[in-house]
């Protein structure tokens, strides 16, 4: 990788003063040098506005590259999540709007939420479950996933969700590598007024999954589906034969909290641990400080629970706030694309937090759909997944905010478990940039020698000291965590190629690896191209992202045939359903390219980089190692 002199922009919005001394975080630079001048004090005196049911006894401990926070401290998430609040003025406040795709509502009160976790997680147990055994969740963005999620919080079991997108190739992989014990699932899930079957998807994924004794399925179709008597329970009726009051379990700050997979640069998908206490107030942190909640919100965050940002922006941070949320199982542009400016007016909705992608949808479709709805109830918008290009952003900004609301655009991972950039409320905006490191975040940016490089030049984005939502461990393989801590001085490498300004705002401006993300999802190169090789008649598939207007990226795929097959358009066809069935709609190519060779290191690796420079008419860069 070259470090390249980029042209920045200098475009800057001004916002509204106002804005900061309503805000939890009135000055940004005043608690970064907060941070600075003490650190540990820094994250103590967060820690010390959640509930520890033992006090801990060192802020960290930072032996490279592992560290662990809040020693000692024994806390339970779900109390924090919920007891907290009903022992407060929070009990009969709503913890849950959510809208079904048919357009039925529910809602759940905090009290109500916190009786039918309870419930769930005494079933839980009943099924054998108990402290750091691993549950599976694989379900439609429904309450019950909150609630399962929250239940296994409750009795310390380590959850590992999986996105209901995801087919039986990737949710085995998934399920296995967790060795989870239980599954939760639904039968179905709804999408633009059709069912989609998700059981049949975990019968498949099932084969040879021998770690797993139950399956809980939330059946909501009639004729109910039947299940296999024992190994299978109705979500509700396991709730209602369960005893209602289950006390929260003792967890140690630096128990695992969850698992949650995300793309690896290998075929194999990386095991992310987050454990308790530091994810917590990291969570907690960013969803007061960066997000703003307040109780007089109505938060949305448009992802879904089966990645990072639903984890740490639809269930935890927000609950430990005491937020109401709202959620919703339909997809933005069904059955128009009004539909998401109708449930804000609708729900009243104050904060959003949607991606990238989702805003470019929008403005295909043009302003006469928000226009027809009342948005004045937003009071700040959120973005993440990617970066928000300068036309999106100024569309965000004037067609949804009025050209008065602040924009978050939050730069983070499934690694850092919580924001590590962006704008602080009330700060000046630059359209295209993600903005500056939040206070308790030391970043830089490095060339090859991992020396910093100057404003203007792009380099690899890397952060400098551990913070508490750190991932702690992929799961079972330690090598790979050491790789995130291979940066110069012992820092984090994200992966992530960035440039900042003469000011500080940073630039996000892409993957350094062999991630595409694809709307916002992490796809591995080597996932898909696993999946495609696994066709019988494909000998090598190589994957590359090429830039697409709406997506960020979409993914292109060639392939080499097999003896005794040729390219037809129903062979393309099979292959782009092979990878349907086996990784999910997400990982599907745009395109598949047949070829006859493809190009090659000396050493047999694939050069994607080759492919994607001559697809896109660009300079291949460097050719020396190329095989003849
Ligand atoms: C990208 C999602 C630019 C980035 C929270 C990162 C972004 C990867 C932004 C992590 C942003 C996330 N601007 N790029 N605001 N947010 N990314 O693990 O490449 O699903 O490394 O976590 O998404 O994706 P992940």
């Amino acid at each position: 990788m070259s470090n390249k002199q980029v042209t920045l922009s200098t475009k800057k919005y001004m916002p509204d003063p106002n804005y900061r001394k309503e805000a939890w975080c009135k000055d940004a630079e005043h608690a970064y040098q907060g941070y600075i001048t003490d650190p540990d004090g820094f994250w103590a005196r967060i820690s010390h506005e959640l509930e520890w049911f033992q006090p801990w006894e060192t802020v960290k401990e930072w032996q490279y590259p592992f560290a662990r926070w809040f020693i000692n401290g024994k806390t339970n998430v779900s109390y924090n999540c919920l007891d907290r609040h009903i022992a407060g003025h929070r009990r009969n406040k709503v913890a849950i709007f959510w809208q079904g795709d048919d357009g039925s509502t529910r809602s759940l009160t905090y009290w109500q939420l916190l009786r039918e976790v309870e419930r769930f997680a005494n079933g839980l147990k009943s099924l054998g479950v108990g402290k750091g055994d691993t549950v599976c969740i694989y379900m439609p963005n429904v309450p019950e996933q909150i609630i399962a999620m929250l239940a296994c919080a409750r009795i310390g079991a380590v959850h590992s969700v999986v996105f209901a997108g995801f087919g039986s190739d990737a949710l085995h992989a998934r399920i296995t590598g967790a060795g989870a014990k239980v599954v939760i699932t639904a039968d179905a899930s709804i999408r633009r007024g059709k069912t989609i079957p998700l059981k049949p998807i975990l019968e498949e994924a099932l084969i040879n999954a021998t770690s797993v004794d139950h399956v809980v399925v939330l059946r909501t179709q009639t004729p109910k589906i039947s299940l296999l008597s024992d190994f299978e329970r109705d979500f509700y009726e396991l709730m209602e034969e369960s005893d209602k009051n289950c006390a929260p379990e003792s967890m140690d700050a630096e128990d695992p909290l969850f698992i949650l997979y995300t793309s690896g640069t290998t075929g194999q998908p990386k095991g992310i641990v987050h454990t308790t206490g530091g994810y917590m107030v990291g969570t907690y942190y960013t969803s007061k400080y960066v997000l703003d909640i307040k109780d007089s919100d109505v938060y949305w965050c448009t992802a879904d629970p089966g990645w990072i940002t639903g984890h740490s922006y639809i269930v935890y941070g927000p609950l430990l706030m005491g937020a109401t949320i709202f959620i919703t199982e339909g997809t933005p542009d069904y059955p128009d694309a009004g539909i998401w400016w109708k449930y804000i007016e609708k729900f009243g909705i104050s904060i959003m937090y949607t991606a990238p992608t989702a805003i470019r949808m929008f403005m295909r479709f043009g302003e006469e759909y928000p226009n027809r709805y009342d948005l004045s109830s937003l009071r700040l918008l959120g973005s993440v997944g990617e970066p928000l290009n300068p036309e999106a952003f100024e569309w965000f900004y004037h067609t949804i905010g009025k050209g008065k609301l602040p924009i978050v655009d939050t730069w983070w991972q499934t690694e850092t478990g919580m924001h590590m950039i962006t704008t602080m409320i009330g700060e000046p905006m630059k359209p295209g940039f993600a903005g500056k490191p939040i206070p308790g975040i030391l970043i830089d940016i490095v060339d090859k020698e991992g020396k910093p490089v100057p404003p203007g030049i792009s380099g690899q984005l890397i952060i400098k000291e551990p913070w508490p939502s750190m991932v702690r461990m992929v799961h079972q393989n330690e090598e790979r965590y050491r790789l995130y801590w291979s940066g110069p001085e012992n820092s984090f490498t994200a992966s992530d190629l960035a440039v900042r300004d003469e000011e500080g705002y940073v630039m996000i401006l892409g993957r350094s690896d062999d991630l595409i993300i694809v709307s916002g999802h992490n796809i591995g190169t080597a996932e898909v191209e696993s999946a495609l090789v696994a066709h019988k008649a494909v000998a090598e598939a190589a994957v590359v992202g090429i830039p697409d207007e709406m997506k960020g990226n979409r993914i292109l795929a060639f392939v080499l045939l097999r003896e005794g097959f040729i390219e037809t358009p129903k062979l393309k066809q099979d292959l782009l359903y092979h990878v349907r069935i086996t990784l999910g709609p997400i990982a599907v190519p745009s395109e598949i390219r047949v070829v006859d060779s493809l190009p090659k290191t000396r050493s047999g690796k694939i050069m994607r980089r080759v492919l994607r420079a001559t697809e896109l008419g660009e300079d291949p860069g460097d050719l020396s190692t190329i095989e003849e």
